[in-house]
């Protein structure tokens, strides 16, 4: 299908309501980002590329960051996995604290903040630079060798990640936290400040798409069984609190980040991007979740 048509309507629709929302600001060096920027992406598992607005351009993935890492800890444990981080939806907001106490540690799945901390130790004890055994996988995953993290953004999190460093000492308290918590933190900041266009994150996300295989070079990431499960956790916890809605209007798996990327699948078909800085109170792109609403209604396709 060329996509090349939906994907410029879509951009001359949406063109009132991009700026709309909030920017992330509790990352201070994400509140730089201007607002009104608007970026789309479709890459076929074939490698055809369409692209609209500031698709080309780098933002910071955030939570994007966190399917990936949960690919690579999915790809070293294992279903073991799972008896250190749940999988279904929490109903609360990405970075909530209040489900941890009662459920002893064990977060609710791997997408929250809580999750990933967890994901992030595991990739730890496996690794000597965790952050950085990421970027390498990302690189592949997407077949781009420049891509990397942004220091500054990095750094910016850390000097400001009280919040997350409670739920990783909890989790400790726990036993759920096996390496220090500065450590975890470090590699869990600086996996988040990963930067990447549309294009290349469409393209990274072609193996789940591609049931598993990475179409870039035909290596196999995880069994389509796996594809299938990661994908099914992108439906039910990639979009947070949102995440029913999210199924309801768009219909495709997707994982969202606070830099204002959303990445989705169709499968079998293609990956997906869109980015546009301004977010809605759940902490997704507001013209992003628009924009998927419209690809979906538009093209007709969905896993529905
Ligand atoms: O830990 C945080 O709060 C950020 N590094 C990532 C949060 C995020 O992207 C949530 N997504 N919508």
């Amino acid at each position: 299908m060329d996509y090349q048509p939906v994907l410029d309507r879509i951009h001359a629709a949406l063109q009132p309501v991009i700026g709309q929302g909030k920017v992330a600001s509790y990352i201070p060096e994400l509140a730089n980002v201007a607002a009104d920027q608007f970026g789309m992406a479709v890459v076929d598992v074939a490698g055809n590329v369409y692209a609209v607005g500031d698709a080309g351009k780098r933002f910071s993935i955030q939570s994007i960051s966190k399917l990936f890492a949960l690919t690579l800890a999915f790809q070293r444990e294992g279903d073991s996995l799972w008896t250190r981080v749940g999988r279904e939806p929490s109903g609360n907001p990405f970075n909530s604290l209040v489900q941890l106490e009662r459920e002893n540690g064990i977060p609710r799945n791997p997408f929250i903040n809580a999750g990933a901390l967890v994901i992030t130790d595991m990739l730890a004890s496996r690794s000597v630079n965790a952050a950085q055994s990421l970027v390498d996988f990302v690189r592949k995953l997407a077949g781009v060798a420049d891509i990397t993290y942004n220091t500054r953004v990095a750094q910016s999190e850390i000097s400001t990640s009280s919040r997350n460093a409670a739920m990783a000492h909890f989790m400790k308290s726990f036993g759920n936290l096996h390496n220090k918590v500065g450590e975890v933190l470090h590699a869990y900041c600086h996996h988040c400040a990963i930067e990447m266009s549309c294009v290349e994150l469409a393209r990274a996300v072609g193996f789940l798409a591609n049931h598993g295989v990475n179409p870039w070079n035909g290596e196999t990431v995880v069994d389509p069984s796996s594809a299938k499960r990661l994908s099914a956790l992108m439906l039910t916890c990639g979009t947070y609190d949102a995440a029913g809605d999210f199924a309801y209007r768009v219909g495709l798996p997707a994982k969202s980040g606070v830099g204002g990327g959303i990445v989705a699948i169709l499968p079998g078909e293609c990956g997906i991007c869109v980015w546009s800085p301004a977010l809605e109170e759940s902490g997704n792109s507001h013209a992003g979740s628009l924009a998927l609403e419209m690809f979906t209604s538009l093209t007709r396709r969905s896993i529905f």
